[in-house]
């Protein structure tokens, strides 16, 4: 069991969490997420790690209240304890003086990048963070992306703030413009993440892609969350969860997220 010590809700549906668990602080790496079971009743959710604190032993996560065991864990309470909390699981993100860099976040994405902007500063690189949402109301961590990075670029879908449209819309005007980067990384939803490497691929940039695929143990062994990459299938969990966002069947992945959507919507339903 683990505890809850700190609980806010941050932009409507979404969500930071920061729990005791010192010995994943201890170890943990930015890119890497934890399994949270929030009550015996509930399904294993894969959520990033966004922030931790080795002295203080805590680890903070940022998630959206989308369907039951996100809306059961939405319930809890800073001194509730959640019934399990597993990590670090999968792969770091590789962490490099490449130069200038674009991190990418969209959703609960904008607390996924905020660990990756942190460590690429820390290795002497440029990094330009593009944090997106439908508006305004809907970003979160601007001032903790902000003194990360060199710069934060907001995209809003309604144009309440920064760019009008998407990043991945903001990402190609400026690529379209003559700016160039060594390496785009980007956490979110799949959509957005597959439209990020579309629009980096003409341009040839290394574009990482952090991959939210259905998981069950988290471990290697259901098969639950593989992945067509470069042609042969690999699963998300140990072998991820960054890929290549050019070598990843996307086809694949968006047909696959899709698949216990009736069953997702019957549960909340019953809960
Ligand atoms: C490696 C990894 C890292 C992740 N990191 C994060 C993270 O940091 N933060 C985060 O928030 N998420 C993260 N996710 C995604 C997160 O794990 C899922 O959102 C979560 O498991 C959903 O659980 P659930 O039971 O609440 O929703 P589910 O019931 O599993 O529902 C999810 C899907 O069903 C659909 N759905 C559910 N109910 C309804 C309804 N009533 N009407 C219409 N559609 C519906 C939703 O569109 C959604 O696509 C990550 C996933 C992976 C694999
Ligand atoms: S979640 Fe089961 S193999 Fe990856």
């Amino acid at each position: 069991m683990i505890k809850i010590l700190d609980k806010a809700h941050i932009a409507p549906n979404i969500h930071c969490c920061t729990v005791d668990a010192p010995d994943i602080a201890r170890k943990a790496k930015a890119g890497q997420f934890v399994i949270v079971i929030p009550d015996e009743f509930s399904e294993r959710i894969p959520i990033t790690i966004s922030d931790w604190d080795t002295e203080a032993g805590t680890v903070t996560i940022v998630f959206l209240e989308i369907g039951a065991a996100t809306q059961r864990f939405a319930e809890l309470q800073p001194g509730d304890t959640i019934y399990s909390f597993t990590g670090p699981l999968g792969r770091p993100f590789e962490f490099d003086n490449f130069g200038k860099v674009a991190l990418v976040g969209g959703c609960y994405g904008i607390g996924g990048i905020y660990p990756a902007a942190k460590a690429l500063k820390e290795k002497g690189n440029e990094v330009i963070c593009y944090s997106e949402a439908r508006s305004k109301f809907l970003l979160y961590w601007n001032d903790k992306l902000e003194k990360v990075s060199d710069e934060v670029r907001y995209a809003t879908v309604d144009g309440s703030l920064g760019f009008k449209g998407h990043a991945y819309d903001f990402l190609t005007t400026n690529l379209q413009s003559g700016e160039r980067f060594e390496r785009v990384m980007a956490v979110g939803c799949t959509y957005m993440m597959y439209r990020i490497s579309e629009a980096t691929r003409p341009f040839g940039i290394k574009t990482i892609v952090s991959m939210n695929p259905v998981m069950i143990d988290g471990t290697g062994m259901c098969g639950a969350c593989r992945l067509v990459v470069k042609g042969e299938t690999k699963f998300a969990c140990v072998d991820g969860p960054h890929f290549d966002g050019h070598q990843v069947d996307w086809d694949v992945v968006l047909s696959r997220r899709k698949a216990y959507l009736e069953e997702e919507i019957i549960s909340k339903e019953r809960w």
